[in-house]
């Protein structure tokens, strides 16, 4: 029988091709979008609570990343004029959200009556919700899909533009049980976007083109760009002006996506997207509309910074690697030697008994000796933290693990208690979402403080740190998701190193939908076991945090590495937590990976004198790097921990108003320049409170530094005979010798100072000084806070703190100093003084300098022993007025006059 010859395919023809369909196949797969969007079915035009609600329905399923959630309800209401909040989730079944209990939300003004709905039947058939005293304006689009959008009134300008370009499937919603997608388009020029951390950034301000992933990582800081310890969905949203003038420069807003599961943001510029691997869609929008009023409205729903002892202001000194309590008493010694203002003495898991919470190693690190030596720092007027890991030694002899035990307070997996790997080897964690766990940890920390009166406690680990990575449960999807997201950077298993998504716990909540919360909890827990131990104000330091984290707990920036890029991109993530509620935050000074130089650690303590917390720390393989080591370290150290330390009842304000209003204590120049559309892009200064610039020098070698002056008058806090004048801002090329950080103080404010001193207690009892910096075209303004640098409450109990305004003007031919003061009685007791005022800006033509008269209208009567002095600055621009020998007592109102002519 004939046949057909068969053409044979030859192997390799039918490799490619088989290739080129496994390639084909895989692009159409990447092709199919994720989602197709819904379209509203109903909406709800009698608003229930003021609230805007709509039922949406999925246009068409899509299988990527699993099968869509087919009904949702949506939900926008203004919780008071200066938040909105939408809500998007599943109509029919519950799904995780973060509880009250764990962040306890402000809804004080939900029922607010003044929220209407104003519908509109314009062409994009579109529904609106304002609230007449807001400036936000929330609006439907009924169209296919469907979107919403947030504008302003008074603008016009769009603030978040979650309205689908129907050819993008990019920027459709999408909703299935473990990928939430939602995009926004923004200005394409004009949006400055800072914030979504915790990352190592290398420039403030957001860069196009960058996906931000958001999960608990025990990933050293010294990575740019990937996730690390803390997960903080919030971001500012900074605008320049726009062309028709409507949008002024600096009109900020904030947004913030509370949901504690992983995600990738995916910044584009032009547009931002959430893809979120679990939870609800719950958005708040801050209508700000200055960088300074966004912040006092995030934190008004998220609660406020905590206060900070006094003392947690000074210089503190850790190391991991001391080796015995000799060790720890020869660095106090070296640093009273050198002259070297040292607070706080750290340790760190050293002191442990085979690294087990909770106990000391009786060898190097014994409990007499070590109670004897922080007695020592007692009387020295110093402090003492130690560290705390969440890992419980998993060890039968050991007394916590077997009360965690019988309390049944670890998290748990497959029925039993989930063992990881932590310092001390295997280890249980404590479940702090378990109403139990609070008895037992702040039992153990009530016994350990029986033993040892530490002064605060440091909390590492908590991310939760893992040494192995468990094998996921095959038949769960939670620990190992459809949606990868870029985990370390390199899209990790998001149980890498840490507890398995599949572990549960208490009320069988899943680590998948808290991971990121531990931090949180475990600083939440151990404030509250501390406040009540100690009933003052606790200090805590914690390297995992989330939203809200800040009212518990101060924050370092983790595992950074001695280099000079490392120096310079501490700034970006101080400003970032700033920005997050943490405004106690500082980098490990001179670094912790690798060994530092004398130079680098030399230029990163004039850095770290600044950083609201400063600490200077290293890990056990480098080389000891305390600031007596190198002669050239601990002159400059001698110095700028001097100016620190006059800074302090500043810093302490500056942590008052952080507080009571959310402020950050480390800004960005925009918070006091916002119209200034060049502060936008600054890295590498940033301002103490309104008015304190600094400008540190960042690179090797260096002896100038190009710093951006705002406009206005500035003196330099180390000679205020240097100025910078500039009438619109620029750049200036200053002076930067080995030695010194340039830091200045501006036009308009005022600073209260106080001497110099090897500790704060010590600090506390000088003489003050006021620095006026005299605006010729306003008021000049200050403030300070003044209580025992420790009581629980903040200007709560009368009688008990002081609070004082300073006003500076000059009024035809006089300058005015003059003070307001809030329940003096406190300040009084303490007999604290004024004795100089130093009056800086005064243009050299205003002044006579012979014909300089002191009155005192109200206040002091020392008048006639005060002195007067006067000189032009180094410019000679400007006068410098110095009133000594004063004795005005800060709690007394004072009128000051000085004519000058
Ligand atoms: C990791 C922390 O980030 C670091 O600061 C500490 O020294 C080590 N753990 C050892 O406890």
């Amino acid at each position: 029988m004939g046949t057909t010859p068969t053409r044979w395919i030859s192997t390799p023809l039918l490799l490619s091709l088989c290739l080129c369909f496994i390639l084909f196949s895989a692009s159409l797969a990447e092709d199919t979008p994720v989602g197709y969007g819904y379209t509203i079915s109903t909406i709800n035009n009698y608003p229930i609570n003021n609230t805007l609600t709509a039922n949406l329905s999925l246009i068409k399923p899509s299988f990527v990343f699993g099968p869509d959630i087919p009904h949702l309800s949506l939900a926008a209401s203004f919780e008071n004029k200066d938040r909105l909040r939408v809500r998007i989730t599943d109509s029919n079944h519950q799904r995780w959200e973060i509880p009250q209990q764990v962040i306890p939300r402000d809804s004080s003004s939900q029922h607010n009556p003044l929220s209407f709905l104003n519908s509109q039947q314009g062409p994009q058939h579109s529904l609106s919700l304002t609230h007449p005293e807001s400036d936000l304006i929330f609006t439907l689009h009924n169209t296919t899909p469907f979107g919403f959008r947030v504008s302003r009134k008074s603008s016009n300008g769009v603030l978040f533009n979650a309205a689908p370009n129907p050819s993008n499937p990019q920027t459709f919603l999408v909703f299935k049980d473990q990928y939430l997608q939602l995009s926004s388009s923004l200005p394409a020029q004009g949006a400055s976007l800072y914030g979504l951390g915790e990352h190592t950034k290398r420039s403030f301000k957001l860069q196009p083109n960058e996906t931000l992933t958001l999960w608990n990582a025990d990933v050293a800081s010294a990575n740019v760009d990937v996730n690390l310890y803390g997960s903080h969905p919030f971001y500012l949203d900074v605008r320049s002006p726009s062309p028709d003038g409507r949008v002024k420069a600096g009109t900020t807003h904030g947004v913030l996506l509370l949901n504690s599961n992983g995600m990738d943001i995916v910044y584009a510029g032009d547009r931002i997207t959430y893809k979120v691997i679990g939870g609800v869609f719950d958005l708040y929008f801050f209508a700000g509309s200055s960088p300074e009023l966004v912040l006092e409205q995030y934190t008004e729903l998220i609660g406020r910074p905590a206060s900070m002892p006094y003392w947690s202001f000074g210089f503190h000194q850790c190391r991991w690697g001391y080796k015995n309590v000799t060790d720890l008493q020869g660095v106090v010694t070296n640093y009273a030697k050198a002259g070297i203002p040292l607070e706080v003495m750290w340790t760190d898991i050293d002191y442990m008994d085979s690294y087990k919470d909770f106990t000391f190693d009786p060898i190097n690190f014994p409990l007499d000796k070590i109670r004897s030596f922080v007695d020592t720092l007692h009387q020295n007027g110093q402090k003492y933290v130690l560290i705390l890991d969440p890992g419980i030694s998993i060890n039968e002899t050991d007394a916590t693990h077997v009360r965690g035990l019988r309390a049944d307070i670890y998290i748990k997996r497959n029925g039993t208690n989930y063992e990881g790997q932590v310092w001390p080897g295997p280890v249980y964690y404590t479940d702090f979402l378990n109403p139990r766990s609070q008895a037992f940890w702040g039992g153990e920390i009530k016994l350990f403080r029986d033993l040892l009166p530490f002064d605060g406690l440091w909390l590492d680990m908590n991310e939760l740190s893992n040494f192995i990575t468990s094998t996921p449960i095959p038949s769960s999807s939670l620990d190992s998701p459809p949606y990868k997201i870029n985990n370390g950077g390199d899209l990790q298993q998001i149980n890498y190193r840490t507890v398995p998504a599949t572990s549960l716990h208490f009320g069988n909540i899943t680590e998948y939908n808290v991971h990121s919360l531990y931090g949180l909890l475990e600083a939440k827990a151990t404030n509250k076991a501390l406040v009540n131990i100690t009933g003052k104000r606790p200090f805590i330091l914690s390297r995992s945090t989330f939203v809200s984290s800040g009212k518990y707990t101060a924050h370092w920036t983790g595992d950074n590495a001695a280099t000079w890029n490392d120096l310079a991109y501490s700034i970006p993530s101080i400003l970032n937590f700033g920005l997050f509620g943490i405004p106690m935050v500082g980098a490990d000074i001179c670094g912790f990976l690798g060994n530092t130089t004398e130079e680098l650690c030399r230029r990163w303590i004039q850095l770290g004198a600044f950083y609201p917390f400063a600490r200077d720390h290293s890990e056990i393989h480098s080389i000891r790097q305390e600031l007596y080591i190198w002669d050239s370290v601990a002159a400059s150290a001698r110095k700028v921990l001097g100016l620190r330390y006059r800074l302090l009842p500043y810093f302490y304000t500056l942590m008052y108003e952080a507080h009571t209003k959310g402020t950050p204590i480390a800004r960005p120049l925009f918070f006091s320049f916002p119209e200034d559309v060049t502060t936008y892009e600054i890295n590498s200064q940033f301002l103490l409170g309104k008015g304190v610039l600094v400008s540190p020098v960042l690179q090797s070698g260096a002896t100038t530094v190009d710093a951006y002056f705002p406009k206005g008058k500035w003196f330099d806090l180390f000679n205020v005979s240097n100025s910078v004048n500039t009438e619109s801002g620029k750049h200036v090329t200053l002076d930067a010798p080995s030695d010194h950080i340039n830091a200045h103080v501006g036009e308009g404010n005022i600073l209260a100072l106080q001497g110099e001193a090897m500790t704060t207690e010590a600090a506390r009892n000088t003489a003050f000084e006021l620095v006026v910096v005299i605006s010729c075209s306003g008021n000049s303004y200050g403030q300070v806070y003044l209580d025992d640098g420790e009581a629980l409450d903040i200007a709560g109990v009368k009688d008990q703190w002081t609070l004082v305004n300073f006003y500076g003007s000059l009024q035809n031919n006089s300058i005015f100093v003059t003070s307001k003061v809030t329940d003096g009685r406190f300040a009084l007791d303490k007999r604290w003084i004024i004795d100089k005022v130093t009056v800086l800006g005064m243009p050299k033509q205003r002044m006579d300098l012979a014909r300089k008269k002191l009155n005192i209208v109200k206040g002091t009567k020392s008048i006639r022993k005060a002195i007067v002095k006067t000189q032009f600055d180094s410019s000679d621009q400007f006068a410098i007025v110095k009133v000594s020998n004063l004795s005005q007592l800060i709690g007394e109102e004072f009128k000051l006059e000085i004519e000058i002519r």
